[in-house]
This record gives structure tokens, sequence and C-alpha cells, in this order.
């Protein structure tokens, strides 16, 4: 059992580390979205801690949905394809989003409004994946799901 927006959600055990990167990733905007409204100095420094952090966690994160949960589901008959799309679409929009935040970082000056957008879309992105997508492919291939094993990584 995790906790999740302040009530429980059961989790199969192989989503328990994209669940458990959701957590991490949500604190990690926050810490950005707070930022929005410092200085120069504090925007920058806060956008450069994201960048860095969805670099290594985000980037490996959208890969083992897109190549090893995803596929489980998209051929079944009642396949959630709408939101499979939404998600994807999403992961290159959040990847745009970046290598802006990233432009921005390496000009020395970070727009606090890329990363409210920024915050807002992956918070927006997490919890779709939370509340509909995910309790969808659970209900829809849980079997499935026994035979995946996400590797081990740093998740911390
Ligand atoms: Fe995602
Ligand atoms: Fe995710």
């Amino acid at each position: 059992l995790l906790k999740y927006r302040g009530g429980v959600v059961r989790r199969h055990d192989a989503l328990i580390p994209l669940t458990h990167d959701h957590h991490h990733a949500l604190h990690n905007l926050r810490l950005l979205r707070r930022a929005s409204d410092e200085d120069d100095a504090g925007r920058l420094d806060a956008a450069r801690t994201f960048a860095a952090f969805f670099r290594e966690h985000s980037v490996l994160h959208f890969r083992e949905e897109e190549e090893e949960i995803f596929p489980l589901v998209i051929s079944h008959p009642e396949a959630p394809t709408d939101g499979v799309v939404r998600v994807l679409v999403e992961h290159v929009r959040l990847h745009a989003m970046v290598k802006a935040l990233e432009a921005q970082v390496a000009r020395g000056s970070v727009e606090a409004v890329l990363m409210q957008e920024l915050a807002d879309l992956l918070r927006g992105h997490i919890r779709f994946e939370e509340d509909d997508l995910f309790p969808a492919i659970e209900r829809l291939v849980g079997e499935e799901l026994g035979a995946v094993s996400l590797a081990e990584r740093d998740r911390t």
C-alpha cells in the first residue's frame, strides 16, 4: 500500500517502482514551482536542479512506461488508447520544455512562467497516470504485469 494524495492506493507490484518515482517527481516539481517567484539567482538554481533530476530519473521513467508497461495493454480490445496517446504526447512536451529550460539556464536567465508551466504539466501528467491510466492497466492486464520486473536503479 502506498499513500497517494492523502488517500491510499493499492498498486500492482510491477508498478510500485513507477509510483515511487511519481512521489519523487512531485517533490521536485513542487520545489521548481515554489522557486518560480524567487529572484534570478534562485530561479536559475532551481531550474538547473530540476533539469538534472529530469535527465537522471524522468527520462528512464518515461522509457520504462513506453517500453515495458504501455505495450502490454495497447493491443487489448479495451485498451485505453486515448490515455496512452495523451501520456506519450505529454512525454514529448515535457522533453521539449526541459530543453527550453536548459537553454534558458545556459543563457543565465530562466522565465518564471516556463517553470510554472513545466511543473503544472508534470503534475497533471502524474495525476492522470495514477488516477486513470495505471488503474485501467491493472484492471485489463493485471496478469501480464506479473511478468514485468523493472530493472534495479537508484530511485531515491
Ligand atoms: Fe508518464
Ligand atoms: Fe509516470
